[in-house]
């Protein structure tokens, strides 16, 4: 079984479980996302969403990177990152006052806007301040992403963005918003798409919304086309970074842009999956009637993937050479649920073993938790490990 290349000795030094960084494996993705976008004007926002462990955004800001912000926090952590406010967009279906005062406090680039409502309120605290908050409207495409039900978020009926047939509506609006300015159009159409022709479906939807804007006589600053990019969960080591040339092609090739608009993005998994690996040490394995099961210190407060979306995450026994043999690898939480995956096969592991489960860069360690009232995983980078 091929493995990742880690510092096994170090790990067996630290308290487990906790979150290991590959900054190489992070800066290699960066500087590849660069190479391909900049291959024509397009701005990335990293998804702040996936990962905020801050050795990892300081990486993701000296790359250039702008900001995708969900929450106040997400804004403040990008701020405090040293992402320029000028490249922090702001989206979200719920916007509580102190979030957006806090956006148009750092007249941040743009505000994508969810709802009819939403939009009203940002006018009114804007004119509050005596400032024009820039917005975009979040648009649902009804393009289908083909990923896990609970990701998809671009269909018609969905808690996010403004349905395509309520637009001509919304438009009419501005003229009696001065504190708002129309400055492009923002669509997200699900997380984990490996599909590469729900991209190209996306482009053509957001192709006939430019006519209506055209047609309108409203010249848009911006197309964002939100973020989504899978990664391999199967196999990290041989596909340790996405395929963002064919990625940003599909964009280049089929999006129209108009003179002088700019295209955005707005990428997470992508960017930060592949360099985190969830470490963990094997407390007990437990045969069972006809399985053996493999307990590990780490549980779904630690990575909850597998629990919420029966999410693949590859593992490793970092420690054993010996052949392979199967086992539940479960967690120590007291709930059925807290399975990593079941029949899997993994070198022959005994209590004290160093366990890594691979690709949890994204959406890992930020939605840990504290049920049962466990303690929170530490981080640790690859650049740390290597002066300790
Ligand atoms: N933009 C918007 C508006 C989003 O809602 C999301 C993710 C992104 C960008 C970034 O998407 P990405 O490039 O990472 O696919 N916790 C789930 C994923 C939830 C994604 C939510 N939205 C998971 O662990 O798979």
């Amino acid at each position: 079984m091929i493995k990742a290349n880690y510092p096994v000795q170090k790990f067996s030094e630290i308290q487990t479980p906790f979150y290991y960084y590959d900054l190489q494996v992070l800066r290699s993705t960066l500087k590849e996302i660069n190479l391909q976008a900049n291959k024509s004007d397009f701005h990335v926002h990293y998804a702040m969403k996936a990962n905020v462990n801050p050795s990892v955004l300081n990486v993701i800001k000296d790359a250039g990177l702008g900001a995708d912000c969900v929450s106040g926090g997400e804004v403040e952590a990008a701020i405090t990152a040293g992402i320029l406010p000028s490249k922090v967009v702001f989206a979200g279906v719920g916007k509580a006052d102190w979030e957006i005062n806090l956006g148009l406090d750092h007249d941040i680039f743009c505000f994508n806007v969810e709802s009819i409502p939403e939009l009203e309120v940002i006018n009114e605290l804007a004119a509050a301040k005596g400032k024009v908050a820039k917005v975009a409207l979040r648009i649902n495409p009804n393009v289908s992403a083909h990923t896990h039900h609970y990701i998809t978020t671009g269909l018609n009926e969905n808690k996010f963005g403004i349905n395509m047939s309520d637009l001509n509506q919304v438009i009419d609006l501005f003229p009696s918003m001065p504190n708002v300015k129309l400055i492009g159009i923002h669509f997200h159409i699900g997380s984990q798409i490996t599909d590469m022709t729900s991209f190209q479906d996306l482009c053509v939807k957001a192709n006939e919304l430019q006519e209506l804007f055209v047609s309108r006589n409203i010249i848009l600053d911006h197309i964002n086309v939100g973020g989504g990019l899978g990664i391999n969960y199967e196999h990290p080591n041989h596909f340790p970074i996405p395929d963002f040339e064919a990625y940003f092609k599909i964009f280049r090739d089929h999006l129209v842009l108009q003179p002088n608009q700019t295209l955005h993005f707005e990428l997470g998994r992508a960017v930060v999956a592949q360099c985190g690996s969830l470490i963990s040490r094997v407390l007990y394995v437990k045969q069972g009637t006809s399985k053996k099961f493999a307990i590990l210190d780490a549980g779904f407060t630690d990575l909850i993937r597998p629990a919420l979306y029966q999410a693949y995450h590859r593992i490793e026994n970092l420690s054993s050479e010996l052949p392979l043999v199967e086992y539940d690898v479960v967690g120590p939480i007291c709930e059925s649920s807290d399975t990593f995956i079941k029949e899997y096969e993994m070198n022959e592991t005994k209590r004290g073993d160093i366990i890594a489960l691979r690709s949890a860069g994204a959406y890992g360690e930020i939605m840990a938790s504290q049920y049962n009232l466990r303690k929170l995983p530490k981080a640790y980078t690859s650049d740390e490990l290597q002066n300790r």
